[in-house]
């Protein structure tokens, strides 16, 4: 195909996306709902940036850019902004996005809140090298990489706006987990061509959607429901998009390795690992020679459910590892339960069972766990809360060896993390 025509093409493409969400602002949203909830997840949790892209080491106190790019109506930008002013945290969140529709929902779910510390950019992301915006100490592209026309080249303006030391936080479409999409995407194209009104494509769509056959795969899967429970900006964002790929794990290694990139955390770490997959002495050898983004695509092909995979990166040359759990001075911080309730799931038998789009995660824990947990606050040191519990009897390597265990039994759910360092302690 002529290279020009091959751009023309790929421009009507990438103007029907731009189309589509400003019909239908993405995800659906209605602000009155913030005075209810606050919506949280992965990537872009302050909790889990402080630990997965900084490690536990950047002070808190240090004032954090945050750039949410292709915000959409705004999930992101609130949880981040929410929880910044929450802990009283200096900094700003820039919400970018090309769709005016969506900046207004999102702009409302601001003023709900009362927030004033996130920066509004509507414009395309590709327009970031030279713009001007930036440097970030972290940049968030949740849902959005697998919809450019070329995801390299949308990789790579994220990474010119990106500080020194800093990191990503990056969500694409997975394929096993979407089983079923991209056959009826197939099945719409042939019934609503690409050049018609969006309420057209999505009236065709949702009357497929009533006649669906028992056999269809999407019917089976359930590990989506964006089409069922998403409303009009759901079911056009699954079935009608005029463009989506999912990427394996080796695809997104391959895209970020040729950036440069290195992965700090695959959201949750225990979803990638074959091992509790495959207890089977015979097979844990050959598991263990294999390299650890093998291991990660070994555990996506075994489970199959993986819809959508969440990662935060950094650049190869700025990797660092976390900071050492076991040190006195680190400050344990649990990501969304408070220690008592995640103390309060551990069985008689002292496991605690995670459920992952289906797949039951049993995890065995130290039985000193619960008084543990009850005692991580996100300001109490690992030292504080030995001296703590070293008062009600219990010895320094009894302690030491149960928060080791707790700490990597629950690190590995992205449950339990490092907060980042504050002057106070
Ligand atoms: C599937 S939505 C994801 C929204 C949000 N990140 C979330 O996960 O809830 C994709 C968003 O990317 C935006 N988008 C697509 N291409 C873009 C581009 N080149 N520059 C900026 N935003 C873009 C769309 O307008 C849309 O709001």
């Amino acid at each position: 195909m002529p290279a020009v025509y091959a751009a023309a093409m790929t421009d009507a493409t990438d103007a029907r996306l731009a189309a589509q969400y400003e019909a239908y602002p993405y995800p659906r949203r209605d602000p009155r709902d913030e005075t209810k909830r606050l919506i949280v997840g992965s990537p872009g949790h302050l909790r889990e940036i402080d630990y997965w892209v900084f490690g536990a080491r950047r002070p808190a106190a240090q004032p954090l850019h945050a750039l949410i790019a292709g915000g959409g109506t705004g999930d992101a930008t609130i949880m981040l902004a929410q929880q910044m002013a929450r802990e009283g945290r200096a900094g700003s969140v820039t919400w970018l996005d090309r769709s005016a529709a969506a900046r207004k929902v999102a702009q409302a779910r601001a003023e709900a809140r009362g927030l004033d510390n996130i920066v509004w950019q509507q414009r395309s992301l590709l327009e970031l090298p030279g713009s001007g915006l930036g440097p970030f100490d972290y940049v968030d592209c949740c849902g959005v990489l697998h919809h450019l026309p070329d995801p390299a080249e949308g990789l790579r303006a994220l990474l010119s706006v990106l500080a020194p030391g800093g990191g990503l936080g990056l969500m694409v479409y997975a394929p096993h987990g979407r089983t079923g999409v991209y056959m009826l995407q197939d099945a719409l194209r042939l019934l609503a061509s690409a050049d018609e009104p969006p309420a057209a494509r999505l009236d065709v769509a949702k009357r497929v959607m009533r006649h669906l056959p028992d056999t269809a795969w999407l019917r089976r899967n359930g590990f989506l429901d964006d089409h069922v429970n998403g409303g009009d900006a759901g079911l056009y964002d699954l079935l009608l998009n005029p463009r989506d790929r999912a990427f394996t794990v080796h695809e997104l290694h391959a895209l970020l390795a040729a950036e440069g990139l290195t992965v700090t955390c695959w959201v949750e770490p225990a979803r990638y690992d074959p091992i509790p997959l495959l207890p089977d002495p015979r097979l844990r050898t050959r598991i263990e020679a294999l390299h650890p983004t093998a291991r990660a695509a070994l555990a996506e092909a075994l489970a199959g459910n993986v819809s959508a995979h969440i990662v935060y990166c950094v650049r190869q040359h700025t990797a660092t590892g976390p900071a050492d759990p076991t040190a006195a001075d680190a400050a344990p911080v649990l990501r969304e339960l408070s220690g008592a309730e995640l103390a309060n799931g551990i069985a008689p038998d002292g496991t605690i069972t995670f459920v992952f789009d289906g797949l039951r995660q049993p995890v065995a824990l130290p039985p000193l766990a619960p008084a543990i947990l009850r005692l991580v606050d996100g300001r109490r040191t690992v030292g504080e809360i030995a001296a703590t519990l070293a008062g009600r009897g219990t010895p320094a390597d009894a302690f030491a060896r149960a928060w080791a265990a707790t700490f990597a039994a629950l690190e590995r759910l992205n449950r339990l993390l490092l907060a980042a360092p504050s002057h106070q302690r």
